[in-house]
């Protein structure tokens, strides 16, 4: 039996405090014309104080539930996409449990940086179609300033934090929200990306400095890498949605860098005004970018419901998921 799933709610979060690119200046040797050029960002929102991505995480899973008007004690999975929670366990996705009282729901979170929505979809979708789960929460939410070495200003400028989040049910019509979902890894080149663990071996072993949990990236072959495959995936998810490129209203990708944006735009030769981008505003926040681009751009009136759209994301791994939905009125 096919069980056909329902998108029934989105959401995202972001924390108050605003860095510009000028700001940026006063600890980096940089300018709002070079990271405006190569990036599109503008600016971005950080975690301050004792402020923290579960947090976050917290309040736009409280969105997306609060959207679908789904009891909390009904919710049977949440599913967290966090690289950096306050901590390795218990995971972000209990400690959201916890916070939103879904006493019956069993909680994991995932690593797939960037790509993470797809992949929590992709897992998501599984259980709902295999029976095991009716409702299942999905949070994506990350704090990205609180691990990039801001001595580094070829990767600091271009992230930020944030959090989003979509709810999953059984559809209550015969309509199947999730048409294709397509997920890739090639852990030959994780090298590109990398954020190092805490934790030194035993004294006793050997004296060990603590390793610095910093991201390191290679930008040039990241962007060389996603450029070149990433239109690729995109075309044979499409195809197994059974939908035409040109019947599909939106392309809705992770916000990285303009620059990619711009290029996945011409070479599945989709109008400008289609795809979505708001990397201005929040830079990358990693898996937290899309829903929040999704969201923004359906309360500004730049996507309309109902619609079809691309969701697509890349990331450390190098891992790349993309999704092909159908959007109905009412989730945000
Ligand atoms: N301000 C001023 N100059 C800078 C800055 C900065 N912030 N950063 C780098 N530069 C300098 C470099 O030092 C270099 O100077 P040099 O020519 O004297 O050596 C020059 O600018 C050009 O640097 P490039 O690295 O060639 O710049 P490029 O045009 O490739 O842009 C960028 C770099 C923005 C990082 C780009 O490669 C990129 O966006 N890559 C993709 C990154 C990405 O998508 N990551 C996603 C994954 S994130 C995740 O999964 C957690």
């Amino acid at each position: 039996m096919n069980i056909p799933i329902k998108i029934a709610g989105i959401g995202f979060q972001v924390p108050k405090t605003v860095i510009t690119n000028d700001d940026l200046t006063k600890i980096l040797d940089t300018s709002d014309e070079w990271i405006k050029t190569r990036t599109g960002i503008e600016k971005r929102h950080v975690l301050s104080g004792n402020e923290t991505a579960v947090e976050l995480g917290i309040e736009a899973g409280k969105k997306a539930l609060s959207k679908s008007g789904i009891p909390a004690s009904e919710i049977d999975y949440i599913i967290c996409a966090a690289s950096l929670g306050t901590h390795i366990y218990p995971s972000t996705a209990c400690e959201i449990q916890r916070a939103i009282d879904a006493k019956n729901a069993a909680c994991f979170d995932i690593t797939a940086a960037c790509s993470g929505l797809i992949y929590s979809m992709g897992i998501a979708r599984g259980l709902i179609k295999s029976g095991m789960a009716k409702n299942i929460l999905i949070v994506a939410t990350d704090a990205v300033s609180r691990c990039v070495d801001w001595t580094d200003r070829a990767s600091c400028v271009l992230f930020g934090d944030g959090a989003g989040s979509m709810m999953l049910t059984v559809s209550d019509d015969e309509q199947d929200d999730i048409l294709a979902i397509d997920l890739k890894a090639e852990g030959h080149i994780g090298h590109h990306i990398q954020m190092a663990t805490p934790g030194k071996n035993c004294p006793l072993v050997e004296p060990n400095d603590e390793p610095k949990m910093f991201v390191n990236m290679d930008g040039k072959e990241v962007y060389k890498y996603v450029v070149t495959k990433l239109p690729n995936y995109i075309e044979k998810c499409v195809e197994k949605s059974g939908l035409k490129m040109d019947e599909i209203d939106y392309l809705v990708p992770h916000q990285a860098n303009l620059r990619i944006i711009e290029a996945l735009e011409k070479r599945l030769n989709f109008n400008p005004e289609n795809v979505m981008s708001n990397i201005k505003d929040y830079a990358n926040t990693s898996a937290a970018s899309i829903p929040i681009t999704l969201v923004e751009s359906i309360e500004n009136n730049k996507m309309k419901l109902p619609c079809s759209a691309i969701l697509t994301g890349f990331g450390a791994g190098m891992t790349v998921g993309t999704a092909v939905v159908r959007l109905r009125e009412g989730i945000v």
